[in-house]
């Protein structure tokens, strides 16, 4: 098969072309296994969506795809890259946008690598063992809850770490919540926020791990979107399957759980249409998945910070989303920036605000900021572009990529008490308290 670089090239006749160490056959090609059959394409007959690249020299032409239907993954100087339908594409063109290059989906993915390659990564049922584990050999610190079900009647599972306070008992503690996986296809966000359980888990004699378990209520929520995800592994293959797996009334499947919540919902950069892949939902809440997490948040008051994670671009990003204005109030606004560029240090990660790359309404931050008040961050994960594997970046990244945040959650869960006091360098896991207490500079 073509790579994508080629194809590019092909299509675009531009200088596009960068190195894709994915799909070259070079750098990450594992051996091939045994016994699998070569490749029958992941990407269905039916699945007509294209990846795109649209001329986007400022935010209005970005905008403009975006509000076209087109979900924006990436973006570069002078050009937003996305997938699209073939009617976003031609909603898209008839906004006047230009478009640089096309690549179906087909023939960009069609022949992906077997997931045995990507073993690593946890689909539902070995996610749900790993947490039942975890739960039994720390029993005194781990507890694990179902916050509902999903579409397809999964349970959505929950670990929760605290000392003293098990299952649903509320707690005065301040609290804080990670969740993983809303969108499908970005794998590595399950990984992150499990394995950080873990690792509070086997570092719990550490003094400050100690310290946090014990005046702290910390819940992790690593696959918000099972079904999404099983099925887009289903048959060893990739499906770059976004959203969830509820059957649209025009027969298309899934509704994006990240443009499902209430605050904003319905207004601009979230689908009407159910084709599409950030399509919003028939309403607010309409989707299992995001009530169980809308539910879990209400019953738990104590909770103070959240932190969504999603693959890919190495962000860190704060409210608004859906709204190009600040948070008018100073304080918390000075807040979520310190916060946000406390963690772009420890991270290398870009610190700013949801709508600077584009509007989207209905997203789990800006809903649990302006409905709950809670501190509420997206991360997108490494890595930083399609081209170093995008939503695929392969299992040699997860142990760095866990590595890099394993302090960012730390200071997040330290600040649950008072988000306020990041402000001027504040929190115990701050850059500033770490070379102050260890004389080390931070990555
Ligand atoms: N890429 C994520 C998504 O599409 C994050 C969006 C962040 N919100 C925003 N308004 N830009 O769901
Ligand atoms: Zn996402």
């Amino acid at each position: 098969m073509k790579t994508l670089a080629a194809a590019l090239v092909l299509f675009a006749g531009s200088a596009l072309a960068l190195p894709d160490p994915r799909f070259d056959g070079k750098a990450e090609k594992p051996a091939p296994v045994a016994g699998a059959k070569a490749s029958a394409a992941a990407i269905s007959e039916a699945d007509s969506r294209v990846w795109v690249e649209i001329e986007a020299p400022g935010r209005t032409e970005r905008q403009a795809a975006v509000d076209a239907g087109i979900s924006v993954e990436e973006i570069k100087p002078g050009v937003a890259a996305g997938f699209a339908t073939p009617k976003a594409l031609a909603r898209a063109k008839a906004a006047g946008l230009k478009v640089r290059a096309t690549v179906s989906l087909r023939q960009r993915f069609g022949a992906l690598d077997f997931p045995e390659k990507d073993a690593l990564y946890h689909n539902y049922k070995e996610l749900e063992a790993d947490m039942r584990s975890l739960a039994a050999r720390a029993p005194d610190l781990v507890s694990m809850i179902s916050i509902g079900k999903s579409t397809l009647g999964r349970d959505l599972w929950a670990v929760r770490l605290t000392r003293g306070a098990k299952g649903t008992q509320p707690s005065k503690k301040p609290g804080i919540v990670f969740l993983g996986t809303h969108h499908a296809r970005e794998h590595l966000s399950t990984e992150v926020p499990l394995l950080l359980a873990k690792h509070l888990v086997d570092n719990s004699a550490d003094p400050e791990i100690a310290r946090l378990l014990e005046t702290r209520d910390v819940y992790f929520i690593p696959m918000v979107n099972p079904d999404g995800v099983e099925y887009d592994i289903e048959g060893g293959k990739y499906h770059m399957h976004r959203k969830n797996m509820a059957k649209n009334g025009d027969g298309s499947t899934g509704v994006d759980l990240n443009r499902n919540y209430a605050w904003g919902w319905g207004g601009g950069g979230a689908s009407p249409d159910p084709g599409d892949d950030t399509y919003r939902g028939p309403s607010a809440f309409s989707e299992p998945e995001s009530k169980a997490v809308k539910a879990f948040v209400e019953a738990r008051p104590n909770l103070k910070v959240l932190l969504s994670y999603h693959t890919f671009s190495e962000l860190i990003l704060y409210p608004w989303g859906g709204s190009n204005d600040q948070i008018p109030d100073a304080k918390p606004r000075a807040a979520f920036q310190a916060m946000a560029g406390e963690m772009a240090k420890m991270t290398g990660y870009t610190p700013e605000q949801s709508s600077d790359l584009y509007i989207a309404t209905g997203d789990t931050c800006d809903w649990a900021w302006g409905a709950k008040g809670i501190y509420a961050f997206t991360f997108e994960l490494t890595p930083k572009s399609m081209w170093d594997g995008g939503f695929y970046p392969g299992a040699g990244v997860v142990a760095r990529v866990l590595q890099a945040n394993i302090r960012p959650a730390l200071y997040l869960i330290d600040l649950a008490d008072d988000p306020l006091r990041s402000v001027n360098g504040g929190g115990a896991f701050a850059a500033s308290a770490a070379a102050k207490s260890s004389g080390e500079a931070l990555k």
